[in-house]
């Protein structure tokens, strides 16, 4: 099975058709993400899921509302303070616990979108949602059955990439 090729053609999708995506494939994608590399497998993601009306309400602390709307659920991503060992390696193991959440979504002919603008306003979604202390929220994903390809996929060339 050659990985690359879904690593590539996934692309961030932002309008969604009205379909409901069955529990056992979010499960499925919650999963993917619990299989992360994390530091000390100290596992330090926690997940929130949200549909029609909780989720909605969401959307009021994004620019990206929109996106929010029209997703058929979200995954709210925090990082468990309590779990926490260090956390700049922690949030990374959250970045790798998302990915594979987006990869594994995909795969199931699902759209995704990685929301980080709404962290602007992270203290009022912890408020709104009544979230403890020992949760920081990290990231909200939007999923839903794609009503769009998604933008042109565009990355550097490996040439820029190299330091030597
Ligand atoms: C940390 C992070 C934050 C992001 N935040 C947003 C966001 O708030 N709104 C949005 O529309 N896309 C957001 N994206 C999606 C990026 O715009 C997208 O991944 C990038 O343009 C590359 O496009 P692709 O995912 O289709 O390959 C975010 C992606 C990452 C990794």
């Amino acid at each position: 099975m050659d990985i690359l090729e879904p690593i590539k053609q996934r692309r961030s999708i932002r309008k969604f058709k009205k379909d409901s995506i069955p529990t056992e494939v979010i499960d499925k994608i919650l999963e993917a993400g619990s299989w992360a590399p994390s530091g000390l497998n100290n596992q330090p993601w926690r997940f929130m899921v949200l549909e029609a009306n909780e989720k909605d309400a969401i959307a009021q602390f994004t620019k990206y509302s929109s996106i929010i709307k029209a997703a058929d659920k979200i995954i709210l991503v925090f990082m468990d303070k309590d779990a926490s060992y260090s956390y700049e390696k922690d949030l990374m193991a959250i970045g790798a616990c998302i990915q594979n959440m987006l990869l594994y979504a995909h795969k199931q002919g699902i759209g995704s979108c990685w929301l980080g603008e709404i962290l602007n306003q992270r203290k009022e979604v912890q408020k709104h949602l009544g979230i403890l202390e020992n949760l920081e929220l990290e990231a909200v994903i939007a999923l839903g059955y794609p009503a769009e390809k998604g933008e042109k996929g565009e990355r550097l060339a490996l040439n820029k990439l190299m330091i030597k």
